[in-house]
């Protein structure tokens, strides 16, 4: 926490059927003490709404509370120091389903080393909870690598799939 400027907790509607969780804030969201606010926070918004999700509708929040130095990749403690905020989050909110967006997050909330290739396209459970899990691109990655946002629609329309069973 002694680099960030504000902490980032979480944004959006605390009693929201879809939970967005993402790594950590950027600058943007350091400045403003907003998650994905920045241009990756433009896409995603662009991509919920692409789902006809408006973001107010959703809850979104990052794996990390606080901005690492320079972007830099969470380091394991920083991860096991934000995992209870984390926890107690879902646990408040409840969501129905969660949309994790990267592969960072959502190795660390899988609890596992698989790519994200290897993670995305089908349907988790949390370990703990009963809560199903998609995995897909994290919006950043889009913005370099747009090709693969074709695969990130298929994931959403997966997610959406699972939305209407309930
Ligand atoms: N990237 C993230 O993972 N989270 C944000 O809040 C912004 C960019």
């Amino acid at each position: 926490h002694k680099t960030r400027t504000r902490p980032v907790f979480g944004a959006g509607d605390k009693q929201a059927d879809w939970m967005v969780i993402g790594e950590a804030p950027g600058a943007d969201e350091d400045r403003q003490g907003e998650p994905f606010v920045g241009r990756a926070g433009q896409l995603l918004t662009s991509m919920l709404a692409a789902i006809g999700l408006p973001r107010s509708v959703v809850y979104i929040l990052n794996m990390l509370k606080c901005r690492p130095p320079n972007n830099r990749d969470p380091l394991v403690e920083e991860v096991t120091q934000c995992r209870g905020y984390l926890e107690q989050q879902i646990e408040l909110v409840q969501p129905r389903l969660i949309l994790v967006v990267g592969r960072i997050a959502a190795q660390n909330l899988l609890q596992t080393t698989l790519p994200l290739g290897q993670l995305r396209d089908r349907v988790h459970h949390l370990p703990s909870l009963n809560i199903p899990v998609v995995v897909t691109y994290h919006p950043a990655y889009l913005l370099r690598k747009p090709i693969d946002k074709r695969k990130a629609w298929q994931d959403l329309q997966l997610a959406r799939q699972l939305s209407k069973q309930w």
